[in-house]
């Protein structure tokens, strides 16, 4: 899985205009992690608005995961849409990471998980396979030269990836709001106004 998120990047470099091995030395010793997130069958009715994960993006640079069916994604619309369950199939979600890397051209999915109904043919135990892929941590990431131009300068200063990740995890175990400052400083994608 590790070599394939690798060799996604070398696609991603092809697709910005960027040296094939581009993204190599950033991503050739990388602080990737593997997720395995159990949802049990429904015994009872949720309660009303209660989903199995909220709404959000993921941190890293993608997602590699296995697609089960309650999974939805946000279009550019701003409308939750089904992703479809399919026989030998992986679901490959953009991060936040990358998203501020191409300076927003390539935007974060944000997606959640919505429960089955109760007495539906999808009320089943749930095993979703989750594969982060991130950057080495001491990768520059610093808006990419085919991401930036006359008049679209970088949004964001460079950062590193273990200094991008720990203000993400101590932001989200505080529970705070990204304020203006924040929004400057390490990049929209978190942001729960992006689509509102
Ligand atoms: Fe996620």
């Amino acid at each position: 899985m590790r070599q394939f998120g690798f060799d996604l990047h070398r696609l991603f470099s092809i697709a910005l205009g960027l040296p094939e091995d581009y993204f190599d030395k950033f991503i050739d010793e990388p602080f990737t992690s593997f997720r395995a997130v159990h949802y049990p069958k429904l015994e009872t009715a949720p309660e009303p608005g209660q989903i199995r994960a909220g709404e959000h993006s993921d941190y890293d640079n993608i997602t590699i995961c296995t697609i089960d069916p309650g999974l939805q994604c946000r279009n550019r619309d701003g409308d939750w849409v089904d992703v479809p369950v399919l026989e030998d199939t992986l679901v490959i979600n953009i991060g936040d990471l990358l998203m501020r890397w191409t300076n927003d051209r390539w935007v974060s999915t944000r997606h959640r998980v919505i429960n089955p109904l109760l007495d539906s043919e999808d009320n089943q135990r749930r095993m979703s396979l989750i594969h982060f892929v991130q950057c080495n941590y001491d990768a520059v990431i610093e808006c990419l030269p085919t991401c930036q131009r006359l008049g679209h300068p970088p949004k964001y200063p460079p950062i590193t990836a273990t200094e991008y990740i720990i203000e993400k995890y101590t932001r989200q175990i505080r529970f705070e709001k990204w304020d203006d400052k924040n929004v400057n400083l390490y990049g929209t994608a978190d942001t729960e106004s992006r689509f509102e």
